[in-house]
């Protein structure tokens, strides 16, 4: 799969809130202006990358301001238009793009937001953010909160989480040989 990321400040999102697009031509100003730079990029990249592979869209879901920001229901009102231009999964994350606000991070405080999408519009989601357990991940699929689970910290600390993960739900753990003696 490919990813676009548009999330955490980076150019797309920047483009995407009212928080840090204050440009007044066609880019600007309205939803239907801001969201048009990430459409184009979403046309531009789907125009080559194959049909019959995946294309994932990262985003964060909310500035996490008070006001004047991208917001979850933005998120919302977003994702059919993604999914409209060939997006198969948007990945949910937040924050990034405004300084000095108040992030209430704790386990799984980005799933809401991912849920919110999916039971909303039924694009196909993924949640991401201090997911370090395997029943916790679990937990979110089988729920029907998520489509996918990412992780990023946790496989950091440790590269083998997935085969970890599939021997703690009593899942088939397929590796290579090398790795029998230390199942
Ligand atoms: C060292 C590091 C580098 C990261 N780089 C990226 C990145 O390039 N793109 C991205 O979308 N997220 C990046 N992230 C954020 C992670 O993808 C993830 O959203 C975040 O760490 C929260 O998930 P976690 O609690 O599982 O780590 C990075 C995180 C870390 C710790």
């Amino acid at each position: 799969m490919a990813e676009i990321h548009g999330a955490h400040g980076y150019l797309i999102g920047e483009f995407l809130s009212p928080h840090s697009n204050h440009r007044t031509d066609v880019y600007g100003g309205s939803f239907e202006n801001r969201v048009r730079f990430a459409l184009e990029v979403v046309d531009a990249v789907r125009a080559v990358w194959p049909d019959e592979l995946p294309l994932f869209s990262r985003i964060s879901a909310t500035d996490w301001l008070e006001e004047g920001g991208w917001t979850p229901e933005d998120t919302v009102r977003f994702a059919p238009l993604l999914k409209a231009h060939g997006v198969d999964l948007l990945d949910v994350s937040t924050g990034g793009n405004a300084a000095g606000v108040r992030i209430p991070a704790g386990p799984g405080y980005q799933v809401p937001f991912a849920a919110r999408v999916k039971a909303r519009t039924g694009l196909p989601v993924a949640a991401v953010g201090l997911i370090t357990e395997p029943e916790q991940a679990e937990k979110i699929l089988s729920n029907g909160e998520a489509d996918a689970v990412l992780l990023g910290r946790e496989l950091l600390r440790d590269p083998s989480w997935a085969r970890r993960a599939a021997r703690a739900l009593g899942d088939e753990v397929r590796v290579p040989q090398q790795y029998h003696r230390s199942l």
